[in-house]
């Protein structure tokens, strides 16, 4: 039967072309995980400035977060996380050497973006964190999970969503208050 043949290969493409468009998904290679892309183009969910929590009075840095879309439009519906969640945060220093500019700071060199990501079937406390700023030489491609007393411990107990910081995000706290 031709006819069938032909739905079967229209249903196959077009199942194909619909992942295609979905939700971009992490990407690894063995136990790295690959530097996500093209998230300058997913939903813009906050930015902060300066703000620290570490040992230590470093130069304060600006911060812009991002997550795919398809999760975002999730969170909106059901209040969680989907598995595969991906926040990108991307980190500059802040600038003011320009001779146009004549106070404040803007988004000055780029030092490179960090990633949490929630992988239920590959994490055993389903949120991996990672660090692709290679200070002093450019950005890595493949990053390693960090410990989970690293970054894990304080995003689960002071994120106020799921080990996000959601009250630091407006395009999110905004939606959770409802
Ligand atoms: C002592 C607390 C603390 C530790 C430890 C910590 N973070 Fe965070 N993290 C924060 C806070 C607060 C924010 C909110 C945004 C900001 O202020 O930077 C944040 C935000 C983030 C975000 C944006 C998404 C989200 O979950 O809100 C990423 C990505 C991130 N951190 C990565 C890391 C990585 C990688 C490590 C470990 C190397 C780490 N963090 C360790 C407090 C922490």
């Amino acid at each position: 039967m031709p006819q069938i043949r032909l739905l079967l290969a229209l249903a196959v493409f077009s199942m194909t072309l619909s992942s295609e468009q979905g939700m971009p998904l992490p990407r690894y290679d063995g136990k790295e995980l690959l530097r996500p892309d093209g998230y300058r183009e997913w939903m813009f969910v906050g930015a902060n400035f300066g703000v620290g929590y570490g040992e230590g009075a470093g130069k304060p840095n600006f911060k812009n977060i991002f997550m795919q879309r398809e999760a975002y439009r999730q969170f909106v519906e059901k209040g969680v996380f989907p598995d595969k969640t991906m926040l990108v945060m991307e980190v500059f220093e802040a600038g003011e050497n320009d001779p146009f500019v004549r106070r404040g700071q803007f988004e000055g060199r780029f030092v490179g973006v960090e990633v949490a990501l929630k992988d239920e079937g590959r994490f055993p406390e389903k949120w991996a964190y990672f660090d692709f700023a290679n200070r002093g030489s450019g950005e890595k491609t493949k990053a390693r999970a960090f410990p989970k007393d690293a970054c894990w411990n304080c995003h689960n107990q002071h994120g106020a969503i799921d080990n996000v910081f959601v009250q630091f995000y407006p395009a999110l706290r905004d939606i959770a208050r409802k």
